[in-house]
């Protein structure tokens, strides 16, 4: 089972560049093209939320455009720059988005693998939030699920990064508290795969022994690693990708992160050029953000 994850697209509206200077919806055009070509096909493809950036309908529109080019199933997780019922009217037929009622909210199974999309948006600000209805409902479907392996999907992570700037934007402290209380109560949970970060980060879950999360890059922009106390927010424009989270029987969970290319090679390992593998990301023309 393999599944393709995606985040924090930021799909502006059209004209318009994320930061003043990104093109995300062509960025957004690269990643897919990419994941398309990608052997073996994934299973499916979820984007862990930021999928606009202001909110603004016209966005919607030019994300949908984006996602039409997409030929795998794809589930769609709230972030902070979302909006509900923007999202839910620009994809009707995503039908699971209602199923949460309030919240973006829902379970998926795929084949043998369950995952289970979580709502952490908060608005107006920027940080995440569980209240106890979204925790009732997780601890209800985990123990609906009880025995197969599990995915939480999330945009807010559950841990403080050391990024100063992006952790005044994290989960409320009430939301880890009661997400590690709740999750420390099944044993099936394999991962829970998050966004929001731009970067790819692997920690713990506070409070929870033994559940690994991860955040992953944007297929846009990336936040600066900036781990100096007190440094100031900024974006780069390190390359971006997207996640594979591949799982088998036995073997669990393993996440390989894919960058858009081009790159140089593959080469043999006495330096003489080969064809690149189906799908390898330095197989992928035409990486290129434009600047103004
Ligand atoms: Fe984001
Ligand atoms: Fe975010």
């Amino acid at each position: 089972m393999l599944l393709c994850q995606i985040t924090d697209l930021h799909v502006t509206r059209p004209g318009a560049l994320a930061c003043g200077r990104v093109d995300t919806a062509q960025a957004l055009r690269r990643a897919i093209a990419a994941i398309n070509r990608w052997t073996p096909r994934p299973d499916a493809v979820i984007a862990t939320g930021d999928l606009i950036d202001t909110p603004h309908s016209s966005e919607y529109k030019v994300l949908r455009e984006c996602l039409a080019d997409l030929d795998i199933p794809l589930y769609l997780v709230v972030g902070n720059h979302d909006h509900r019922e923007g999202l839910r009217q620009a994809f009707p037929e995503h039908v699971y988005l209602r199923t949460g009622q309030a919240f973006v909210q829902y379970r998926v199974d795929l084949g043998p693998l369950t995952v289970l999309a979580l709502d952490t948006q908060d608005p107006p600000g920027a940080g995440g939030h569980l209240c106890e209805a979204r925790l009732t409902w997780l601890d209800t479907e985990l123990r609906a699920c009880e025995g197969r392996p599990t995915i939480v999907a999330m945009h807010h992570p559950p841990f403080d990064t050391g990024i100063e700037f992006m952790d005044g934007y994290g989960l409320s402290a009430q939301a880890r508290a009661g997400f590690a209380r709740v999750i420390s109560r099944h044993s099936h949970i394999e991962r829970v795969i998050c966004g929001h970060l731009h970067r790819s980060i692997h920690a713990g879950v506070e409070g929870a022994p033994g559940i690994m999360a991860s955040t992953c890059v944007s297929t846009a922009h990336q936040i600066t690693l900036g781990l100096v106390p007190g440094a100031p927010g900024s974006v780069t424009l390190e390359p971006p990708g997207f996640a594979m989270h591949l799982w088998q029987p036995g073997a669990g969970v393993r996440t390989h992160l894919a960058y858009v290319g081009p790159f140089d090679g593959p080469y043999t390992f006495e330096g003489e050029s080969v064809a690149p593998a189906p799908g390898a990301p330095s197989d992928i023309p035409d990486r290129h953000i434009d600047m103004p």
